[in-house]
């Protein structure tokens, strides 16, 4: 067999440690065709980023699921901007970019450093009566969630509702999936897409100084947003707005563990290495794994050509590891510089929410290192069993 039939994501060994075979893909330094997944796999940093950038591969599904059963979780989809092309996408790309200049987004530094320091209060009750906290579920996870809604203007209390709906969507974009996973996921598009449907109507009567009155704003002029496009742009933000988040703190967290003296580095001057840290963190072992391309034309890659209609896969946290472009790829280096990941993509769909999540992690880094300096894993970290979205659910941490 060879190293690309072997490549199977739903090998628990895998999604475990998928880095040596990541390596092993990388040898040959071309797209390798997977029977398994039926694409095209990019596994090299100049590969993935030439699929994410090339013109001829767009974000365009031609295997759209069955409209009698899908038709909600479709337009949730192919009307937002993650899944159009230009010109389609230019226009909704340019209707969210002002929520999130560097501006926009440094303004919010504040709040942000509120919502930290009063989950970092909520810990410290919990570690004085139990003894440990959870990194993850207690801080990594509230915090991008609690974030995004306030942008948007979705209440707080409606925090674990907005991470459900996603969890049940996001398992969608992985291999192999259940019936079961199927279910949930059109019932949470439908349930969440009724909410936004009546949030908007509400923001029309009573309007308020958040993203979601922004946009109904716009919808209302005409021409330039329709309903669907509207709830598939808030859909998609309060998703892609903290799914990815909570994974690359978590994922960098147990990097840290794992690392002792990396740990204990970041301990000592958490402000002076923060940004650096996060950068790192999101390289060493990003949150997420393959994003998926379809020729709208044959592409040529060297020696392969790309027929029209095919898939190829940028295997964005294989491209991070790649030795060619990073030092010491392998190793984990809080003071990495450059680093000159695609953790956040590259081309006209790179992470619109990038100068955000670098916010958050720039704030929660240092302010979690400085309430606790000494921490220590209590228990085995629990990984997900996926592999595209790439993660833990429970980091127990305790205090030295
Ligand atoms: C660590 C955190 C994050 C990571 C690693 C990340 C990663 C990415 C990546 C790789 C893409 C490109 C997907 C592709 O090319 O197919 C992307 C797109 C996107 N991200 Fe993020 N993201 C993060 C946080 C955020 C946040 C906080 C938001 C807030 C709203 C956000 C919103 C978006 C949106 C709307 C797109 C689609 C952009 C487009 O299609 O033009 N992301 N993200």
């Amino acid at each position: 067999m060879s190293v690309v039939d072997d490549f199977d994501l739903q090998d628990p060994d895998l999604v475990a440690n998928p880095y040596p075979i990541f390596s092993e893909l990388r040898k040959s330094e071309k797209l390798l065709w997977s029977d398994r997944l039926g694409l095209w796999l990019a596994p090299t940093y100049d590969l993935a980023n030439t699929t994410l950038r090339a013109r001829t591969l767009g974000r365009i599904y031609q295997d759209r699921l069955p409209q009698s059963e899908w038709e909600i979780f479709n337009w949730l989809h192919s009307d937002s901007i993650l899944d159009s092309e230009a010109p389609k996408h230019t226009r909704l790309r340019a209707l969210v970019q002002k929520a999130f200049t560097p501006g926009r987004i440094e303004s919010m530094r504040p709040n942000v450093e509120q919502l930290c320091t009063q989950l970092l209060d909520d810990a410290q009750l919990k570690i004085s009566q139990t003894g440990s906290f959870d990194v993850l579920a207690d801080y990594a996870e509230p915090l991008p969630v609690l974030v995004i809604a306030d942008l948007l203007g979705v209440p707080r209390e409606m925090a674990s509702d907005l991470r459900r709906w996603s969890q049940d969507i996001v398992k969608m974009y992985e291999f192999g999936r259940t019936r079961e996973i199927e279910l949930a996921a059109q019932k949470a598009g439908f349930e969440f897409s009724q909410y936004i449907a009546g949030l908007a109507k509400e923001r029309k009567v009573n309007p308020k100084d958040d993203l979601i009155t922004a946009l109904v704003e716009v919808e209302e002029q005409g021409e330039k947003l329709n309903e669907h496009e509207l709830i598939a742009m808030c859909v998609l933000l309060l998703n892609a707005g903290h799914e990815a988040s909570v994974n690359g703190f978590g994922n960098g967290m147990v990097a840290l563990f794992n690392h002792p003296e990396q740990l204990q580095k970041l301990s000592k001057a958490p402000r002076e290495l923060s940004a650096t840290a996060l950068e790192e963190m999101m390289r060493f072992d990003s949150p997420l794994h393959l994003f998926e391309r379809t020729a709208t034309a044959d592409t040529v890659f060297g020696e392969v050509t790309v027929k029209a209609g095919e898939k190829v896969g940028a295997m964005l946290g294989s491209a991070n590891r790649d030795d060619s472009v990073f030092d010491n790829a392998q190793t984990f280096d809080i003071a990495r510089t450059p680093n000159t990941h695609i953790a956040f993509g590259a081309g006209i769909h790179f992470c619109i929410g990038a100068p955000l999540a670098r916010l958050e992690m720039n704030t929660s880094l240092p302010m979690l290192f400085e309430r606790f300096p000494n921490m220590q894993l209590a228990d085995q970290p629990v990984q997900r069993p996926t592999f595209v979205l790439r993660g833990f659910e429970s980091i127990p941490v305790a205090i030295k």
